[in-house]
């Protein structure tokens, strides 16, 4: 593992903030969650920041909030879903950070973002097409990851299993 510091990426519903807390507690490490620091210093949920701010703010907000994260050691980051989609983000998480990426098939991500109204971007007639569409769009920068683990069929202990033998296996060689 490259340094010690965790970065889990990966889209909406994907579980990072479960498998986050979970995987630094059995680290003894701190586990910060980006999105949950947005909404703590908004003062409001995201979907009301989009809603009110728009997603602009929203993502300058997300990209100081990452720039802050990647300074601290012995820590599990979870970002959100679209965060490392833009390159000054991916620079930052990947400097120290080994970056694991957590996927799911559309299906599952579906049933697991339940009410999609709480996600402003699936909040529209056609959720399911959405998610596929984005999923799509993201491929090629979720592929960046270290390390990828498919949740769909795995409980929250089975994702940490995963990623901790994953970081304990020699790191290919990159490029
Ligand atoms: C987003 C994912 C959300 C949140 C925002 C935008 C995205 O986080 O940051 O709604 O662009 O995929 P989660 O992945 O934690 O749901």
């Amino acid at each position: 593992m490259r340094g010690e510091q965790i970065v889990l990426i990966g889209f909406m519903g994907t579980g990072k903030t479960a498998v986050g807390s979970r995987l630094a507690e059995r680290l003894g490490w701190e586990f910060a969650d980006a999105d949950g620091l947005i909404e703590a210093e908004a003062g409001m949920p995201i979907h009301r920041l989009f809603a009110e701010r728009g997603e602009a703010h929203f993502r300058a907000l997300e990209n100081a909030v990452v720039a802050r994260l990647v300074a601290r050691d012995r820590v599990v980051i979870a970002t959100g879903g679209g965060a490392f989609a833009d390159a000054e983000n991916r620079r930052r998480l990947t400097a120290r950070g080994t970056v694991v990426c957590l996927a799911a098939d559309p299906e599952t991500i579906l049933a697991r973002v339940g009410d999609a109204r709480s996600r402003p971007l699936l909040d529209g007639p056609d959720p399911h097409g959405r998610i596929r569409e984005l999923l799509a769009a993201r491929a090629p920068i979720y592929a960046l990851a270290d390390v990828t683990v498919d949740t769909s069929c795995l409980s929250v202990e089975g994702v940490v299993d995963e990623i901790l033998g994953a970081l304990r296996r020699p790191a290919p060689a990159r490029g």
